[in-house]
């Protein structure tokens, strides 16, 4: 039994255990990047907690995972990478690996370029059961070629009417900092939220109305507040108490009602 517009203050691999099999109909999270491996090493936890996220969604859901490398000894670790790969070996679809685009990021010294962006992963369980896709109005009138590759490389071209909207890229760009990325000052103390507006982009379009969603890694409570405003249940996990605390401060006054259970 599990309750709902709850932040369970514990580690997120013993609220899984709590949930029932295929409960969740999305994941929005954003791991501590590449400190996963201070608790009790790198492969053990990050394989528990994926293969339980694969045990609590239902067929069709998606797991958003916003992760970025760190730079260590002169090398991006290449994390996001390995995670996205062991997110595929247990049986996940990479469905489309989504990038989270700085317009403002820290500028950065040294010899490499300033650092934009984080991935922003679609892992699915099967075919997504929902998309609702972000549209934008299309530059051009009339027909457009739209081509796919066939089984022995030909390419195929088909002439289709273009519509006055069609879907945005995988690429979103987004302001972050203070006062931007959320407007509840509360939410700074924790030092990784990431903006509300990826949080809105993201659970509108793979999820419904209705539907729950669920942050193993809650932080400030970003999930849990835009999941509140758009009409999903949610859940959270949060292994600090310091940080529960401040996401449940930070929710008081948006979530108002009581418990559900599942
Ligand atoms: C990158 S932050 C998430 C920030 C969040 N997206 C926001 O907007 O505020 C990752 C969070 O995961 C928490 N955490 C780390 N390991 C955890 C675990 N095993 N279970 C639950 N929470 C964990 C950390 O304390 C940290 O607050």
């Amino acid at each position: 039994m599990i309750d709902l517009k709850k932040i369970y203050n514990e580690n997120c691999i013993d609220t899984m255990t709590n949930m029932s099999l295929e409960s969740i109909d999305m994941v929005l999270t954003s791991p501590p990047y590449d400190d996963l491996r201070n608790y009790n090493g790198y492969n053990l936890p990050f394989e528990k907690i994926i293969k339980g996220l694969f045990r609590i969604l239902k067929k069709g859901g998606v797991v958003i995972w916003v992760v970025g490398d760190k730079t260590e000894k002169g090398s991006e670790t290449g994390t996001s990478f390995r995670q996205a790969l062991a997110f595929k070996k247990i049986g996940f679809n990479i469905h489309d690996t989504m990038i989270y685009y700085k317009n403002n990021p820290m500028p950065t010294t040294g010899n490499r370029y300033h650092q934009h962006f984080e991935y922003m992963f679609a892992f699915s369980k099967g075919t997504p059961k929902t998309f609702n896709p972000i549209t934008e109005p299309t530059k051009y009138k009339g027909l457009a070629n739209m081509k796919n590759r066939g089984k022995e490389g030909t390419l195929n071209y088909k002439k289709v009417e273009r519509t006055k909207e069609k879907k945005a890229g995988n690429v979103f760009f987004y302001s972050v900092g203070g006062g931007i990325s959320t407007k509840d000052k509360i939410a700074y103390k924790h030092p990784a939220i990431f903006p509300e507006k990826l949080a809105f982009d993201q659970i509108r379009t793979w999820s419904n109305e209705g539907d729950i969603i669920y942050d193993p890694f809650m932080g400030s409570g970003t999930t849990a507040k835009v999941a509140h405003l758009l009409n999903r249940n949610w859940i959270g996990s949060e292994i600090s108490t310091d940080y529960t605390e401040i996401a449940n401060q930070r929710l008081k006054e948006y979530v108002k009602t009581n418990l559900f259970s599942i």
